[in-house]
């Protein structure tokens, strides 16, 4: 077996769309990026190659090449997915916090929890996602951006 962990932070901006674990999900602010800015999904792909001793989401997904331009994170979920069974590992699990001061992210867990467990072809059982605020503290809780950690547990294909 083998733990990796990930960490991401996004701006929030007015005007773009707030894409978390691949649900869009109604607010006043999106998340700014090259990509669709999807600061959990970088979050879990960082643990998952870590994980697996792959380096990082900008090495393999550099954000200067235009192929990833406003691409869908979850389109890059799928491609470290099929790296990581290329190089003989399954996923055992993965366990995710998204720090937000809003809105509510629980009510979506169920949806993104799906689109994850889609994207890697694991079970949603193997997934865990959890909501924190920073109790108003910092850029989170004055809204300015979001943060996602994660970490993830693989095993050996064999
Ligand atoms: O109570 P505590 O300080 O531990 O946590 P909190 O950050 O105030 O969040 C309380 C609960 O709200 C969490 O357990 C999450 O279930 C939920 N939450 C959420 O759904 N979405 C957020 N953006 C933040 C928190
Ligand atoms: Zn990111």
């Amino acid at each position: 077996m083998r733990i990796g962990n990930g960490y991401d932070v996004h701006r929030l901006v007015p005007g773009r769309k707030l894409i978390l674990c691949g649900v869009e999900i109604p607010f006043e602010k999106g998340l700014l990026g090259h990509s669709d800015a999807d600061v959990a999904t970088h979050a879990i792909i960082d643990a998952l190659l870590g994980a697996a001793g792959l380096n990082d989401i900008g090495t393999h997904f550099p954000d200067t090449d235009g192929a990833y331009r406003d691409i869908c994170s979850i389109t890059l979920l799928e491609q470290t997915g099929r790296l990581l069974k290329q190089a003989g590992w399954r996923v055992g699990n993965i366990d995710a916090v998204i720090v937000a001061q809003k809105p509510k992210l629980a009510p979506y867990f169920p949806q993104m929890k799906a689109c994850l467990a889609r994207a890697l072809g694991i079970d949603e059982t193997q997934i865990n996602l959890k909501g924190k605020t920073e109790e108003g503290l910092g850029f989170t809780g004055a809204i300015e951006g979001m943060k996602a950690y994660a970490v993830a547990l693989l095993e050996e294909a064999s």
